[in-house]
């Protein structure tokens, strides 16, 4: 890993984090990055740093470019631990003129490492410093994806520092998108916008509103996590676009836990039903795919059918926690079902509609129990209900 010149006199000089697996709850099956990036003028400005673990690969790549002593200005887009984690021992080795953070980062800064010293400079939209030669203007963000998050544009470069947005999380030995397949960066940047953003989906719509009023010419995103959009950036903004819209397409999740298989038989009954009216199926245990897999796959798909066994009463926990999860990242539009096997109190699929009904997705039929094992004729309850859903997700179109 080494320090890269991204544009003129801009260096990425973040850190590869190939082992994370586990982000607040995201699986991160192929790690991630923390991108800083240093500007270097007469001013000398950091962009961001990097979790606790790596700081010493962000000193390291920085003293490949200069003493970080040297730094003047530090810009804090968001303090989330992941950017800001090695700050305190940053601002120790740089002692900054200034910090450059929105009101709220401020507060987030003061609250996270009680150091009020600290030399604060708090800008809002529209601010601009001067380097030298080139200009940061500053864009807040509020909630994308803390209250305290801000863009840093750098004008003359034609360069976006967006923070978490456009963001991914793919580690990588390289640094741009135009050297990774577009398929695996869309699919790896639609996960991160399901599990990260969906939740202020309303929220990215008002930016990239405000964005296209304000005329960015932008030529280059560099984001906190994953690979710099330098080829198409307007490829991830129309993206965003489209996944801020919450659009779907005929898809059909059935995400089902089972005890002894009968609820495993019933949801691919289901599946049989909805695939006999030609809609897209995903057939997902919740024993085998991690919720922030469900997730993503929950982005375009029109429904979900939920099932679970009934255990003590309750729906299995698995399911509790995938439904719990769907719920804060708030779907719009979806519609649903329910289903479950169970032995003799069966409270399982009427807990489900529950859920459902909170997360906000509307329940277009009857939920299903079946008691023990289905038989000819409940495997045909299940096809049929399949087929209930599958009707209303062409009908909704
Ligand atoms: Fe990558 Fe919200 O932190």
């Amino acid at each position: 890993m080494t320090a890269i010149e991204v544009k003129k006199d801009v260096y990425w000089v973040g850190a590869v984090d190939w082992n994370v697996r586990d982000f607040h709850g995201y699986s991160t099956e192929r790690g991630t990055t923390y991108n800083a990036y240093l500007i270097k003028d007469e001013k000398v400005a950091l962009v961001d740093t990097v979790k606790h673990d790596f700081k010493s690969d962000l000193v390291h790549n920085i003293r490949q470019l200069m003493d970080p002593a040297d730094i003047d200005y530090i810009i804090v887009n968001h303090v989330e631990l992941d950017h800001s984690g090695s700050l305190p021992m940053m601002v120790d080795l740089i002692k900054p003129e200034k910090i450059f953070c929105t009101a709220n980062g401020k507060r987030a800064m003061i609250s996270h490492f009680h150091r009020e010293d600290w030399p604060f400079e708090v800008v809002k939209t529209g601010d601009e410093i001067c380097l030298g030669s080139q200009t940061v203007r500053f864009i807040e963000t509020k909630m994308l994806h803390w209250p305290d998050s801000m863009f840093s544009y750098l004008v003359e470069e034609k360069l976006l520092f967006s923070s978490d947005a456009f963001g991914q999380h793919l580690a990588s030995s390289q640094r741009f998108d135009d050297q990774l397949p577009l398929d695996e960066l869309l699919s790896s940047a639609a996960k991160y916008y399901a599990n990260i953003l969906l939740v202020f989906s309303p929220l990215v719509q008002k930016l990239l509103a405000q964005v296209k009023e304000m005329g960015l010419d932008i030529e280059m995103i560099a984001p906190d996590h994953g690979p710099i959009w330098r080829s198409d950036p307007g490829l991830i903004v129309s993206s965003y676009e489209r996944w801020s819209r919450q659009e779907t397409v005929n898809k059909v999740l059935v995400v089902y836990d089972t005890m002894w298989k009968s609820t495993e038989k019933m949801a691919k009954s289901i599946c049989a039903g909805l695939e006999n009216e030609g809609v897209e199926v995903r057939l997902m245990s919740a024993r085998i795919c991690h919720r922030s897999d469900i997730m993503a796959e929950m982005l375009d798909a029109k429904a979900i059918i939920v099932g679970s066994a009934t255990l003590n009463n309750n729906i299995m926990p698995r399911i509790a926690d995938i439904l719990t999860y769907v719920k804060g990242l708030r779907p719009l539009g979806r519609i649903g079902a329910s289903f479950g096997s169970f032995g003799w109190s069966g409270e399982a699929v009427r807990q489900l509609d529950g859920y459902l009904e909170d997360i906000g997705v509307d329940v277009v039929a009857e939920g299903l129990r079946i008691k023990n094992v289905p038989d000819h004729d409940g495997y045909k309850k299940c096809v049929e209900l399949g087929a209930a859903v599958g009707r209303a997700v062409i009908e909704s179109k």
